[in-house]
Parts: C-alpha cells; sequence; structure tokens
C-alpha cells in the first residue's frame, strides 16, 4: 500500500506533467498500472519506484510513469453523431471553405489516443471524397501517450477491438486479417499523421484547423486546466470552424472562448459568433 504522502506527490508529479488530476482514492489506478514501471527502470515495487523519484527523477522516467498512468479507453466510430455531423454536414462546409481558399481541409484529432478515432475520421474522408470537390484533406493526430501512439501507428486491432462501433461492411473494405487481429489498410493509415503532444504545451504557431476532435481527454484535467487546453484550441480553429468535445463534456461555467452550437444534435462547438455559419451549413 502506498503512503498518503506518496500519493500526494505521485498526484503534483501526474497534475504538472499531464494534467492528470488524480483526485482522492485511486489508489488501484496507481498499484495496477505502475508495477511494470518499477520493474523496467530495476525497482522492486511502486514504493521503491515513488522513492526513487522522490530522490530525483530524470524526464524519460516521468514521461514513463504519466503515460502508464494515462487511460486510453477508446473505440471506432464512439458515440456515433459527431460522425454522422461530420459526414453529412462538417466536412462538406469544411470543403467548400478549403477549395475557396485554395487549401486542404486541416482535422486534428487532439488525443487519439489508439488510432480509433482518427481511423474513424479517415474512413469518412475516404468514404466522402467524391463529394468533397477534390478538397484535400490532412488529418493530424496527436496523444501524449508514446505507447498509445506506437499502437495507433501499427494500425492492428483485435476481435473485441474491431467489434467495438466498427461497421462490418468497414471491416471488410478498410482491414486485412493478420496473425493478431486486423490490420487497417495502407490507404487509410497514410491519410493519419501522428505527433506526440501534450495538450499542456504550446501548440505549433502556425496550427490551424477547420475540425478539432477532443473528446474525453479533458474529463481528466481541473477547471484552470480545461479553461486553458479549451482557449487554447479555440484560437487555432478557423473561422467557421467546429469543435468536437466528448459527450459528457461540456464548457459551461468554465470558458466562453468556445460556444455549443445551440439545437445541433451532436453536440458540436465553435468560436463565439460562429454558430449561424454551422447552422448554415447543417441546413444545406
Ligand atoms: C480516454 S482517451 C480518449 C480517446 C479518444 N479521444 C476518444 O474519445 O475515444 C484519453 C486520451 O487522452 C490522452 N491524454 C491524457 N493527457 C493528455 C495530455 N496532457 N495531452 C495529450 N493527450 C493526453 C491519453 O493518453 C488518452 O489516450
Amino acid at each position: 500500500m502506498i503512503t498518503p504522502d506518496e500519493y500526494t506527490f505521485l498526484a503534483d508529479l501526474l497534475k504538472k506533467h499531464s494534467g492528470l488530476a488524480l483526485g482522492p482514492g485511486k489508489e488501484y489506478l496507481i498499484e495496477s498500472r505502475l508495477p511494470p514501471v518499477a520493474v523496467t527502470y530495476g525497482h522492486a515495487d511502486v514504493t521503491a519506484l515513488i522513492a526513487a523519484m522522490r530522490r530525483g527523477a530524470p524526464a524519460p522516467l516521468v514521461k514513463h510513469v504519466c503515460d502508464a498512468m494515462t487511460t486510453n479507453e477508446t473505440l471506432f466510430f464512439r458515440d456515433s453523431k459527431p460522425f454522422v455531423a461530420l459526414e453529412k454536414e462538417i466536412l462538406p462546409a469544411a470543403a467548400k471553405r478549403a477549395r475557396e481558399q485554395k487549401r486542404p481541409i486541416r482535422i486534428w484529432c487532439a488525443a487519439s489516443s489508439t488510432g480509433q478515432e482518427p481511423y474513424s475520421i479517415a474512413m469518412i474522408v475516404a468514404q466522402s471524397e467524391h463529394m468533397l470537390g477534390g478538397a484535400k484533406v490532412e488529418i493530424t493526430a496527436t496523444d501524449y501517450s508514446a505507447a498509445a501512439l506506437a499502437r495507433a501507428k501499427a494500425g492492428v486491432y483485435n476481435q473485441f477491438e474491431v467489434q467495438r462501433g466498427l461497421p462490418v461492411t468497414l471491416l471488410m473494405k478498410y482491414f486485412a486479417p493478420v496473425a493478431d487481429g486486423f490490420e487497417l489498410k495502407a490507404d487509410i493509415r497514410s491519410r493519419v499523421q501522428y505527433q506526440e503532444i501534450n495538450l499542456l504545451n504550446p501548440y505549433p504557431a502556425h496550427w490551424q484547423f477547420d475540425i478539432i476532435f477532443c473528446r474525453n481527454v479533458l474529463i481528466y484535467f481541473d477547471v484552470p486546466t480545461k479553461k486553458d487546453v479549451i482557449d487554447r484550441l479555440a484560437r487555432t480553429l478557423v473561422k467557421g470552424g467546429s469543435l468536437f468535445l466528448g459527450g459528457t463534456e461540456s464548457t459551461l461555467g468554465i470558458t466562453d472562448s468556445v460556444q455549443r452550437v445551440p439545437n445541433h444534435p451532436s453536440g458540436v462547438f465553435c468560436r463565439d459568433g460562429d454558430q449561424a455559419l454551422i447552422l448554415a451549413s447543417a441546413a444545406a
């Protein structure tokens, strides 16, 4: 059992480096996720690992500990409605804008975990290509977790994972059976560019996106961190751009830098003042 003092030390470290607000009573998470990290770094157990970290932890160890504490739960086409909206209205509107501005449509999947979310987006893009009038699409997928990103890049999913949210028609069209599951074909894999990005850190200055998916990560942050991240995401949205948060996530009482588009079934957000643009594309 780790002591309250050790718990506080780890909670502070996680908050500072990955934003994770551990809260009380999460000892079980530490005790289930950190033993492999302790072994990797030659420590007998988590208590020994924490004791070593308190004496001074090198950056790779801190990263490894914070990475191991991330929750990477995800599935294909999670919550379905954002993906329906993406296909039916958000992507066509972004294509129109991109064609007018003679640039590609840019999509950022900002907590992409093991890849099911950006690949769901990529499959929709592939299926919609004929409706985009030649507009190119760039999908950037980022995550804090190097382990999750490595799995995402590999694009191999087991039976359980492909049964979660992925229509069988898309499984047959875009995946090939391999020894340990199903491998996404290169046509879809190559549409997604992965990068390790900590949402707490500044984003590349030139980043501007038509569409951002940042779903089911803000739930792990405290309110000031949520506000900081949402405000900086808002600054990377182009005029008329759309932000998708998770189904249970809201900006109410946190920030006004983005607003939920009223009466929109998918719970999409946009920069203040852009609601009419999104509603117009929904009606088109
Ligand atoms: C629960 S998953 C959500 C995945 C996907 N967006 C979805 O909704 O299915 C949360 C992801 O957020 C990532 N994450 C946690 N803290 C982060 C941070 N500070 N910066 C970037 N990603 C972070 C985790 O590594 C994890 O992959």
